[in-house]
This record gives structure tokens, C-alpha cells and sequence, in this order.
């Protein structure tokens, strides 16, 4: 199917349509204009950690491309932006005074986004740690939390109500256990412990955050970005895999939710996990600092999982799906694998499976009926080609877009509140350890010139969004 025959499906009024991006992963300019480093220029830098040896040294040049790259997402009619700021741009060392030509470059691209018309949603931690808070412990020293909120606040007072919605956090879980426990994010920790600390610290610092953004800004809009599981038991009959199934929710969901939004860290995860942890990190008084009202719950999804509990006399299965492949990445579950399911599946090796999404927004909707939800990131990596006219016929990625914004209509016609699509991503990226081997954009970038292209899947989501723009 060509993705100008792909069906366009209606969305109410109010809803935004935009995209995502995240700052190491596009902007480059690593050690410009006094950004200190971070954990991923570490990381990346190190040999073996990355695919081909790939860092974010120069990435997509956004840093020195933005105007250009704001025009261009007012080209495709982009209602909102989903960028990240860099920690070690504002504060280079993790504490102190802020960068004043660190925070220019963010206030800039406020300006240019109010200027065309986008609406800024900033996330405050996607990823890039400044080097020096992990030298000091990273997400395991509750530290970390404290200097979070202390560079939450001073972003609050550099760029105001210029920032339609603050968001504390991007993904945690991967933070938490890719990075400490699985080893395969920055910084490359195995350590099942640490993993559980920096969740409570992570959770801390979202809490934390909130306040202190708030302090300065009363009415700001606060939100925070989870990669919610939708993980399901290979044989629901059979209470081996319900239960595995039970323990990964919670590692993954309850995790965050809990504390977050809910009554605290379930106790069964905490009897699971009590071989690992006692859990003394979580201090008295805690549960309230991170239980913060949010105005909008943001919910990245890609695919599902299949789940069956193992027992360690067979070969083990893990298919690669949405990081649950790496089963260091969920501390003390060596009891379980993660089953392929046929069907199509993206360049990442990820199920395409929309009802997922729509199973995800009707549940978390329902469960919380009075916060808002956004999908904060979807998308696909494919392996594109440049046509001989320069074009780049991505009809697969339109099709998943269009698959899953469907998904999203379906939630909402089942009650589910959401307000909103930031598509993943506005341009091919460098994606972590896959550096840049997997393209996600909807504007191919070409890593030798440093080029824009829109690709069809753009092309095809810019009439989504002129179709939305004209019934609204
Ligand atoms: C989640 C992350 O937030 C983003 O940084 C990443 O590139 C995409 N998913 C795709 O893996």
C-alpha cells in the first residue's frame, strides 16, 4: 500500500499531533558552549559499547541546525515538539550555576517553536547524565535526586511559561535497568541493587522535580513518561506463566505507577526482590515527596511481549522484544522466557502489534481515569532506501503509523482519555547502542552530509495532521 491510500483517522478537537526527539541522540555540539559531559558520551566512547563505534559526537548537528529543523516541523504541520534537555548543558557538572549559553539554546528553540505555532513539551532526563554525578554514585546515591530538582527549578526560572508541559522523566526503566543492571546503556553497570536504587532515586527525583518546577511556576503543567509493559502470559491457564508475567508488571509498571500515582511499591515486588534489596533506600516520608499530582501521564509504546515461565532445563527463548529480551534487565527474573509471535515485525526486531496500544491507553485510562494520557512516543525503525528521485518510500513505517494511530482512535472510543501523538521520531537518530544503524525518523537524515529529506511515512502524517487541523 502506498501511503497516500492509507486510511486517516479523525481525532477530536484539541487533540495535538507532534513529534519526538531527545537531546543526545540528535543534537551533537558535544563539547560546545560549555556542555559538561555526560554518561552517554562516556559510554559511547567506550570501545564495544556501541555498534560501529558510533557516538553522539556530531549526531544529526541539531545543536547548529534547529531554526532549519523547526522549519521543517512546521513544513509537515507539527501542533507540538517533544525534546529533551541536556542536564549537562544547564548544569555541566550536575550542581551549581547554570550555563548561560546552555540555556540559550533551549530558550531559542522555545522561541522558534511559539514563533511557528508548535507547542514546546520538554522532558527533563532522557538519559544524559552530567559525568560528574556518576562519578559521584549516578541514580543509586540519593544525591542525584536532590541535584535533579535543584536543575528543575533553575529550568523553571530560565524558560517560564514558554514550556507547555514539563516532563520529570523519559523511560526510568531503561535508566534504571539497562543502565545498572543489564549494562547495555550508559553507564554499563551489572548490578541488580543498583538497578532497584536508582529506581527509587529516579522515582525521588521525579517527586522532587515536580516541586521544584511548581515552586517557581505554580500552574505548570507536570508530566512524566513511562515504557508501560504490555506483557502477556504465554498460557493464561497456567499460573507458572501468570505469574511470571505478575512479577515483570510490577518490575516494569508498578515500579513507577505505584509510588507515582498510586499507594507505593507493591509489597510483592518488594518480598520479590528482598534477596536483592531490603529496600532501606526508601526512606520515611519519601512516598510523599514522589506522589505529586501530574497533569498528563505520557506512555511510550512500540510492541508487546509474550511471557512463559522457564525452569532452566531447556534451551532458553528470549525473542528480541522491547528490551525484555535481556533478561539481566529485570532484577532476580531468571525464571522466565520472552516467546516469538509471528506476525510482522519492525527493523528492530519488534512486533508490529497496534491492539496492544489501544489494550494500554483503555487499561491505564480506566485505572486512572483522572489524568490525562499522552502517547508520548511511537514509531518504527525500517530500513529505508533513497529512491533514484531522492525520494524515501518508507510505505512500511506509514503503515505502522497509520496502524497505531488507529489503535489510538479506538482507545478513545473506548473511553480512554488521551490528548495526544508524538510520533517517533521527527529524524533518523543515533538509537543508543544500535547507534546509527536503525533509522526512526520521519525526515531521513543523511550522515554524510548532514541532509533533510521528509520521508513518505512524514508526507503521510502531515496529511493527518492537515486533516485534523481542518475539522478542528
Ligand atoms: C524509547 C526512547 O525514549 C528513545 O530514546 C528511543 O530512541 C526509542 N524508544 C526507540 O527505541
Amino acid at each position: 500500500m502506498t501511503s497516500t491510500s492509507l486510511p486517516i483517522p479523525a481525532f477530536p478537537e484539541g487533540f495535538v499531533f507532534g513529534a519526538a526527539t531527545a537531546s543526545y541522540q540528535i543534537e551533537g555540539a558535544a563539547d560546545e558552549d560549555g556542555r559538561g559531559p555526560s554518561i552517554w558520551d562516556t559510554y559511547s566512547h567506550t570501545p564495544g559499547k556501541v555498534h560501529g563505534g558510533d557516538t553522539g559526537d556530531i549526531a544529526d548537528d541539531h545543536y547548529h541546525r534547529m531554526p532549519g529543523d523547526v522549519a521543517l516541523m512546521k513544513r509537515l504541520g507539527l501542533q507540538s515538539y517533544r525534546f529533551s534537555i541536556a542536564w549537562p548543558r544547564i548544569v555541566p557538572t550536575g550542581s551549581g550555576a547554570v550555563n548561560p549559553a546552555g540555556v540559550d539554546f533551549y530558550s531559542r528553540l522555545a522561541d522558534e517553536l511559539l514563533d511557528a505555532g508548535i507547542t514546546p513539551i520538554a522532558t527533563l532526563y532522557h538519559w544524559d547524565l552530567p559525568q560528574q554525578l556518576q562519578d559521584a554514585g549516578g541514580w543509586p546515591a540519593r544525591d542525584t535526586a536532590y541535584r535533579f530538582a535543584e536543575y528543575a527549578g533553575q529550568l523553571a526560572e530560565a524558560l517560564g511559561d514558554r514550556i507547555a508541559i514539563w516532563t520529570t522523566l523519559n523511560e526510568p526503566w531503561c535508566a534504571a535497568y539497562l543502565g545498572y543492571s543489564a549494562g547495555v546503556h550508559a553507564p554499563g553497570h551489572t548490578d541488580q541493587a543498583e538497578a532497584l536504587t536508582a529506581v527509587h532515586h529516579l522515582n525521588l527525583a521525579h517527586g522532587l522535580g515536580l516541586q521544584a518546577i511548581r515552586a517557581v511556576l505554580p500552574s505548570a503543567k507536570g508530566s512524566v513518561t513511562h515504557n508501560l509493559h504490555v506483557i502477556r502470559p504465554a498460557d493464561p491457564e497456567d499460573p507458572r506463566d501468570v505469574d511470571v508475567v505478575r512479577r515483570m508488571r510490577n518490575l516494569g509498571n508498578e515500579v513507577w505507577l505505584g509510588p507515582q500515582l498510586g499507594d507505593g511499591y507493591p509489597a510483592d515486588l518488594i518480598a520479590d526482590t528482598s534477596s536483592i534489596t531490603d529496600w532501606s533506600f526508601v526512606r520515611d516520608g519519601d512516598l510523599a515527596q514522589i506522589r505529586q499530582p501530574i497533569d498528563v501521564l505520557g506512555i511510550n509504546y512500540y510492541t508487546t511481549s509474550l511471557a512463559r515461565h522457564w525452569d532452566g532445563t531447556t534451551a532458553r527463548e528470549m525473542d528480541d522484544g522491547h528490551g525484555d529480551t535481556d533478561a539481566t534487565a529485570w532484577p532476580g527474573e531468571q525464571n522466565f522466557e520472552v516467546l516469538h509471535v509471528d506476525g510482522e515485525h519492525t527493523e528492530m526486531g519488534w512486533l508490529v502489534e497496534p491492539a496492544g496500544l489501544t489494550q494500554l491507553l483503555t487499561e491505564v485510562s480506566a485505572r486512572f481515569p483522572d489524568v490525562p494520557l499522552m502517547v508520548t512516543e511511537n514509531g518504527a525503525a525500517y530500513d529505508d532506501r533513497v529512491a533514484a528521485d531522492g525520494s524515501v518510500p518508507d510505505g512500511d513505517r506509514a503503515a505502522y503509523v497509520a496502524a497505531h494511530l488507529q489503535a489510538v482512535a479506538d482507545a478513545i472510543a473506548a473511553g480512554a482519555d488521551v490528548r495526544g501523538y508524538q510520533l517517533w521520531s521527527l529524524m533518523d537518530n543515533f538509537e543508543w547502542a544500535y547507534g546509527y544503524s536503525k533509522r526512526f525518523g520521519i525526515i531521513r537524515v543523511d550522515y554524510d552530509t548532514l541532509e533533510r529529506t521528509i520521508k513518505d511515512s512524514g508526507h503521510y502524517y502531515a496529511s493527518v495532521i492537515a486533516a485534523h487541523r481542518a475539522r478542528s
